[in-house]
């Protein structure tokens, strides 16, 4: 069954109330290929389409307008948060908690993300704790991984990155509701993109990955997403190779050119 492509918009810690419901609006106007947001399920796939390629498409605003985005923003259009915490509801002042989330109708978290990894210094072995704890509750994991720039100059990109995967192999087991994103830290709001090349070689080597630690079915099925100055002018090229199951959109994903990105496969 091919893989149905998905599209995640990470807004970072960007945005306003104003700035975000234009953000919202604009979605909901904007001419979107017609079978985004059709759950693989109930989605016809008329062969006659020019394209018959199921878009799923996922806006990542920052916690404080979450539920704003949710509420306003068109169906089949999935909200998820930048984070979560991985223990339950309690005393853990400034978390929130998967329950919430899934409680305001949000149902994805990203996690891994390598500006929390490096900045806010989370182990891989507290992302891995999140994960388990994001899809025990029922939410799905955009699980993002990627090598530094030293790291890849010394050869070590599939190293780092499997390391990073191992992690949250430890704990779980089902990968079905995860979406992994490869986002070379080196190409993340620099506008240096990696190469059609670059990128399907580690896609590549993500799938062998699955399929030896994992299983031959998450392998096959796990979608498998780029992130890391991806624009309109660069996704086609890159949606193009067999390995690269769709974006995670930074900086682009707050201006009109979205629409583009997503639209892609069209
Ligand atoms: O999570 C996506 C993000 O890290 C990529 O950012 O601005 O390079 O598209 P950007």
């Amino acid at each position: 069954m091919a893989r149905r492509f998905f599209v995640g918009g990470n807004f970072k810690m960007n945005g306003s109330v104003k700035a975000i419901t234009d953000i919202i609006n604009g979605l909901n106007n904007a001419q979107l290929d017609p079978n985004v947001g059709m759950s693989g399920a109930d989605c016809f796939v008329d062969h006659n389409r020019e394209s018959d390629t199921v878009t799923e498409v996922v806006v990542a605003p920052s916690a404080l307008y979450l539920m704003l985005t949710r509420e306003h923003l068109r169906q089949g259009i999935e909200v998820a948060a930048q984070n979560v915490f991985d223990r339950p509801n309690g005393a853990f002042t400034g978390e929130i908690s998967v329950s919430q989330l899934k409680d305001a109708g949000i149902t994805w978290t990203i996690l891994g993300h390598s500006e929390r990894r490096v900045i806010l210094q989370e182990e891989s072995t507290l992302i891995a704790r999140k994960t388990e704890a994001a899809l025990n509750g029922g939410i799905g994991v955009i699980l993002c991984v990627g090598e530094s720039l030293e790291q890849r100059e010394a050869n070590k990109t599939i190293e780092v990155v499997t390391a990073q995967l191992a992690a949250v192999a430890e704990r779980v087991k089902d990968w079905s509701k995860i979406v992994i994103a490869y986002e070379p830290i080196w190409a993340i709001g620099t506008g240096k993109v990696a190469t059609t090349q670059q990128a399907q070689e580690v896609h590549y080597e993500i799938r062998k990955w699955l399929a030896s630690t994992v299983s031959q079915e998450a392998s096959e099925n796990t979608r498998i997403i780029y992130g890391g100055s991806v624009t309109d002018k660069n996704c086609r090229d890159l949606a193009t190779q067999p390995d690269i199951d769709g974006f995670l959109v930074g900086g682009a994903s707050l201006k009109p050119a979205f629409f583009d990105i997503v639209n892609v496969k069209r």
